[in-house]
């Protein structure tokens, strides 16, 4: 029987490798995003369909093979993919970061588990022939790659209760957990895990030296859950994004080990995105890497229990048909999306408003902040969702000198992102950009309450002279504007 050949193999690898390439850069524009999807897609399903065919090839190759092995794998691919495909169907768009969180999860654990397999049985994976020991090259690669995967899987489990905030389980509050001597703790266990690595690499004999590798694994899990919890909610989205990139290079360390170029190339694809995107992220919050890492920004105890301390003081308010009237009559509109419009689920109506403005000749464009909602790109994707046109939709650095001489900025379920305590350097978000949305002649601000956002901190542009507050749900103010503006 003829099996597919390593020259196949090769190839279908690389085109997939493309693949994954043009869908990074499809994903790095609203208007090329969908094609980058369809070509992450093609790529998985290529790389997926010819890693099956290879493992049918060394199956049937292998003289002990019984075939229970490929009918394990074909299981593993049906329920993983249902599993996955469910999940991603039935998940709220506000809930995709924790969703993200748990599947890095169990790509920390797939390495430690394919790690664990190669040093037990490495002549299996065609490493070394039995009765033969490890080399120290597979060995080095074998022990990063467990400490990666083991880091990963239990920080992302923090990480993924941190988000959904459903467990009573102390570590799974946004609060950060910390305690006296906890960076020195962390600071011991790397250094156990480096003198458990050279002892690991350097045994003697054929058989893997198991305890040292054994004791990594849980210093490893134990290691992941102590550097997520002193991290606080808000910074929560920064995190995933870091365990992103740890669980792409632990990816790529098992690639090396099981010489398989395609996980090699998708792990560092993965690996490298996923560190650029924290920077980006941490940017747009103006915080350092290691301020997200060490801080406890956004979890503070006193913050969550005061709701954000807001004071008392007197705010204009109105209804949706005063907004409706001041829009209507005004010649440009800029509209801030925030976290509360996607929880609102009011794209479609605040498409629908929109239009009637634009027939009405008014030049309505949108403002995007870079961190606004909950995950990177979230105003892009629920804006795509209902289809708004990407030539009115503006980045934060293109629309930000604008402000000045627009007419009405309609603010909905947007805080923190126009928050003009960011320019105040006392100001816990000191330095982080905003929408400059306090410089427009009127501002109509839409949200339920006077709450505060994720960073906890009160509002001044809810204040100003020129600003109109709509207290309500953002889908039942805009359906009303919607019929007040015909
Ligand atoms: P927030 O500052 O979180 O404010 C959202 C506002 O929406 C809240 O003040 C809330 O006020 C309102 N709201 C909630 N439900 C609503 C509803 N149904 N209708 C109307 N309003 C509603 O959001 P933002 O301005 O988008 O800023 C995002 C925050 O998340 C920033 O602090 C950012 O640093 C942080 N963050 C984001 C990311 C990414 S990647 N996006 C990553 C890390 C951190 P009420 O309760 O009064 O309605």
């Amino acid at each position: 029987m003829n099996y597919i050949s390593m020259n196949l193999v090769t190839m279908f690898y690389l085109i997939a490798s493309v693949c994954f390439i043009q869908a990074l850069k499809g994903l790095s524009s609203p208007a090329t995003a969908r094609t980058g999807n369809a070509f992450g897609m093609s790529g998985m399903a290529i790389a997926t369909i010819t890693t099956v065919a290879l493992i049918f090839k060394l199956q049937a190759q292998a003289a002990s093979s019984g075939g229970l092995g490929f009918t394990l794998v074909l299981i593993g691919v049906v329920v993983g993919g249902g599993i996955g495909a469910f999940a991603a169907k039935k998940v709220e768009m506000t809930k995709m970061p924790e969703l993200v969180a748990a599947m890095h999860s169990l790509i920390g654990l797939a390495a430690v588990c394919i790690a664990v397999a190669v040093v037990a049985e490495p002549w299996v994976f065609q490493i070394t022939t039995q009765g033969v020991a490890l080399p120290f090259g597979n060995r080095l690669e074998l022990f990063i790659g467990t400490f990666v995967g083991a880091v990963t899987f239990s920080g992302s489990v923090i990480a993924f209760g941190k988000l959904s905030g459903k467990y009573k389980f102390r570590l799974f509050q946004g609060a950060p957990v910390s305690f006296p001597g906890q960076h020195m703790l962390n600071l011991g266990i790397a250094i156990a895990l480096i003198a458990l690595g050279l002892v690991f690499c350097f045994a003697p004999g054929v058989e893997p030296a198991w305890t040292p590798f054994i004791i990594m694994a849980v210093l490893a899990f134990i290691l992941g859950v102590l550097i997520i919890i002193p991290i606080g909610g808000a910074d929560m989205p920064v995190v995933v994004s870091m365990l992103n990139s740890y669980s792409g290079w632990a990816a790529a360390g098992i690639g090396f080990s099981l010489n398989n170029s395609m996980l090699i190339i998708a792990g560092s694809l993965v690996g490298s995105s996923g560190a650029i995107l924290s920077y980006i992220m941490c940017k747009a919050m103006n915080r350092s890497f290691f301020n997200v890492i060490l801080g406890g920004f956004g979890g503070d105890p006193a913050a969550a229990a005061t709701g954000g301390a807001q004071e008392q003081r007197p705010v204009k308010s109105g209804s949706a048909d005063d907004a409706a009237f001041i829009m209507s009559n005004a010649e440009t509109v800029i509209i801030v999306p925030g976290y509360g419009l996607a929880v609102a689920r009011a794209q479609h109506s605040l498409k629908e408003l929109v239009e009637k403005l634009t027939h009405k000749g008014v030049i309505v464009k949108y403002a995007i902040h870079p961190v606004a909602g909950r995950m990177p790109g979230h105003m892009n994707v629920l804006l795509a969702e209902a289809e708004v046109p990407y030539d009115q939709v503006f980045e934060m650095e293109d629309i930000n000198g604008e402000f000045g001489q627009t007419d009405v900025v309609l603010v909905l379920g947007a805080n923190d992102v126009v928050n003009p305590a960011a320019k105040d350097p006392k100001s816990p978000i000191a330095g982080m950009p905003i929408l400059e949305a306090y410089k427009a002649k009127s501002i109509i601000v839409n949200k339920r309450s006077m709450a505060s956002g994720y960073a906890g901190l009160d509002n001044d542009l809810f204040y100003q002279a020129n600003t109109m507050m709509v207290f309500g749900d953002a889908k039942k103010v805009i359906e009303a504007m919607v019929k007040a503006v015909d």
